[in-house]
C-alpha cells in the first residue's frame, strides 16, 4: 500500500524501493476496511472497484452486526424475520436522514424515552439490518448502489495484487532479501540499510513497514511504544478460514463481531469460505482455553484444523515519524480489529505523509504536524473500542467484570456527558457525497454522531434525555413521523428488488 500511494502521490521524481523479506509472512487473512478505501486509496491509484475487486475475492460489507454483546447468548447468528427480538445491533455505513436540521437520532430518542416505541435505533432509521437479515445486496445488479458499503478481502491477494501495480505501472524497485543493519549518521538519521546477501541500500526516508517487530522505528530509532493495556484488555487472537456453503447459506454483506467469554470474534465472509479470528485477553483465557471455545463455536476439531496464533501489542509508538523514518501500520500503531480500522489506519497516515512530505532539511514543523494527526487518530479510535467493552451489559465473565473496572480518557468521558445529555456527539453526518469523498472533512470527524448512537444504543446505553430544544419545536416532532415511515417503506421496496449478495458477488467474480 506504501508503495502505491507514495508512487502516485509523488510521481517519478521520487524514487521507491520496497526491501521484503520472504520468509516473513504477512499477517493478514480475511479483512475488512470502510468505504473510504475507494475514494481515498483506490481512486487515488486510479483503480476502479470493478478492477481491483475481481483480483482479490473482495465481496460486500455494509457494517458490522455485533452479536452477544448484552448477553450470551447461543452463538452464531442466523437469519430472522424482521422485528424478532435477538442479542443482536448493527453498526451502519452510511447517512443517517436528518430533519428540519437534526439527525433522526435526536428524534429516534425523543421517541423512546417518551415510550412513543421500542423499536431498536438500527431499525427504526436504516433499512439496512432487515437486508442484513435476507443477506440481500447493496448494489443492483445492473451496478447501481443504494447504500454505503465496504469490501472484505483477502489481505494476501491484495498485497500482491498492489505489488504487482507498483512495480509495474509505477517503476517501484522491488527487493526480496532480509534487513540486517542500518548505519545512522551524527545527525541520527539513517542513511542506508543492509542486507543479508550483502547488499546496502542509501535513502534519503525510510517508512519501516515491518509490523509488529518495528525494525527501524522501535529497535534502530529506539522509539518507545506506549503500551495502552490499560484501556483495553486483548492481546492474543486465534485465527482460520472456514469453508462456507452459499448456496445453502447465502453470503452475509456484513462483517459479524461476536462476543465470547474473554474478548469477541471476528466473521468475515468471502465467496465460498470465512475469515474468522478470537480475539483474547491472555489474562483471562490461555491458548487452549480460547482456541477450545472458538472451535467449538465453529464445529471445528483443534486437533486438524489450521490456526494461526497472533501476539499483538496494543498501543502507538510515542512519536509515528522520528528524525527520517516514518512508521506505517502495524510498526505504528494497533488496536484490534473491533471496528475495521487496520486498512484505515495505513492509507489515513499515508495520505498524512504525502501532505506533510519533508524535503531534505526534515523541518520539524511537518513531523510534528505529521505525529500530532496520527496521534489523535489512534487515540480516538482507542476510546471509542474501549466504549464497547465497558459499556457491554455482559459481566458474566472475569473478562466482562475487568472491562467494566478500566478508566475512559477525560475527553471521551466528556462526549459520552454530551450523548446522554441528548445533543449527540460530534457532527452529524448529513452530506453523504460530501463526508466520504472529502477526506479531511471525514477525518476530522471519523467518529460521528450516528457511530456513536449506532453502538451506545445497541449496548442499551441510551440518552438520560431528549434534547431540550425539541420540545419547542412540535411542529418537527409530528413532521418526523413521515421520516421513520419513509424509512420503512423503502426498506420494504428494497427487500422486494434487490438481488442476493450470493448472486451479485458470484457474478462479480465471474463463478
Ligand atoms: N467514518 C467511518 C465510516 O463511516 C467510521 C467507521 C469506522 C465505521 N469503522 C466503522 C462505521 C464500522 C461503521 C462501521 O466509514
Amino acid at each position: 500500500m506504501t508503495a502505491s500511494y507514495l508512487g502516485r502521490a509523488l510521481g517519478p521524481t521520487v524514487r521507491i524501493t520496497v526491501l521484503e523479506a520472504p520468509a516473513v509472512p504477512k499477517i493478514g487473512v480475511g479483512e475488512a476496511t470502510i468505504p473510504n478505501l475507494q475514494k481515498v486509496f483506490f481512486d487515488f491509484l486510479g483503480l476502479s472497484e470493478e478492477e481491483w475487486m475481481p483480483e482479490c475475492n473482495a465481496s460486500f460489507k455494509m457494517g458490522i452486526r455485533f452479536i452477544n454483546w448484552r448477553t450470551p447468548g447461543a452463538g452464531q447468528a442466523e437469519a430472522r424475520p424482521h422485528g424478532t427480538r435477538r442479542d443482536h445491533f448493527d453498526h451502519l455505513f452510511g447517512l443517517l436522514p436528518s430533519h428540519d436540521g437534526l439527525p433522526l437520532s435526536h428524534y429516534w430518542t425523543h421517541r423512546r424515552l417518551g415510550g412513543a416505541t421500542d423499536e431498536p435505533f438500527d431499525y427504526a432509521c436504516y433499512s439496512q439490518p432487515a437486508i442484513f437479515d435476507r443477506k440481500l445486496s447493496p448494489r443492483y445488479l445492473d451496478g447501481t448502489r443504494w447504500a454505503s458499503y465496504a469490501w472484505h478481502f483477502d489481505a494476501n491477494l491484495v498485497a500482491d495484487f498492489l505489488r504487482r501495480f507498483a512495480v509495474e505501472k509505477q517503476g517501484a524497485v522491488h527487493i526480496e532479501d532480509r534487513f540486517t543493519e542500518a548505519e545512522v549518521n551524527q545527525r541520527g538519521h539513517i542513511t542506508a540499510v543492509t542486507t543479508e546477501t550483502g547488499r546496502r541500500l542509501e535513502a534519503d526516508l525510510f517508512v519501516d513497514c515491518s509490523g509488529f517487530r518495528g525494525l527501524l522505528i522501535n529497535q534502530v530509532m529506539k522509539e518507545p511504544f506506549l503500551d495502552m493495556s490499560d484501556h483495553l484488555l486483548n492481546d492474543r487472537a486465534v485465527a482460520t478460514q472456514v469453508p462456507h456453503d452459499d448456496e445453502a447459506y447465502g453470503v452475509e454483506p456484513y462483517t459479524s463481531a461476536i462476543a465470547m467469554s474473554s474478548g469477541w470474534t471476528w466473521k468475515i465472509p468471502m465467496l465460498g469460505r470465512f475469515g474468522t479470528g478470537y480475539v483474547y485477553s491472555s489474562r483471562f483465557a490461555s491458548q487452549d482455553e480460547a482456541t477450545e471455545e472458538f472451535c467449538r463455536m465453529w464445529g471445528l476439531d483443534p486437533e486438524t484444523q489450521p490456526l494461526n496464533h497472533i501476539k499483538f501489542r496494543v498501543g502507538r509508538n510515542r512519536r509515528a515519524w522520528v528524525k527520517n523514518v516514518v512508521g506505517i501500520g502495524l510498526s505504528s500503531c494497533f488496536v484490534e480489529p473491533l471496528e475495521s480500522t487496520g486498512i484505515y489506519f495505513v492509507y489515513a497516515a499515508l495520505y498524512q505523509l504525502a501532505k506533510h512530505f519533508p524535503d531534505k532539511r526534515f523541518d520539524p514543523v511537518l513531523i510534528d504536524r505529521f505525529n500530532r494527526e496520527v496521534e489523535t487518530m489512534f487515540d480516538d479510535t482507542r476510546d471509542f473500542i474501549q466504549a464497547h467493552f465497558s459499556f457491554a451489559p455482559r459481566n458474566d465473565t472475569a473478562f466482562w467484570q475487568a472491562c467494566k473496572e478500566l478508566e475512559l480518557a477525560d475527553d471521551f468521558k466528556a462526549k459520552v456527558a454530551q450523548y446522554k445529555a441528548g445533543l449527540g456527539v460530534n457532527l452529524p453526518i448529513t452530506d453523504e457525497a460530501n463526508y466520504y469523498g472529502n477526506f479531511e472533512a471525514e477525518f476530522r470527524n471519523f467518529w460521528s454522531n450516528a457511530n456513536y448512537y449506532c453502538v451506545f444504543t445497541g449496548l442499551d446505553v441510551l440518552p438520560d434525555h431528549t434534547m431540550p430544544v425539541l420540545s419547542h419545536r412540535p411542529a418537527s416532532l409530528e413532521s418526523v413521523e413521515e421520516v421513520f415511515a419513509d424509512v420503512g417503506r423503502r426498506r420494504d421496496e428494497l427487500l422486494k428488488t434487490l438481488p442476493s449478495t450470493h448472486d451479485y458477488l458470484r457474478r462479480l467474480h465471474g463463478k
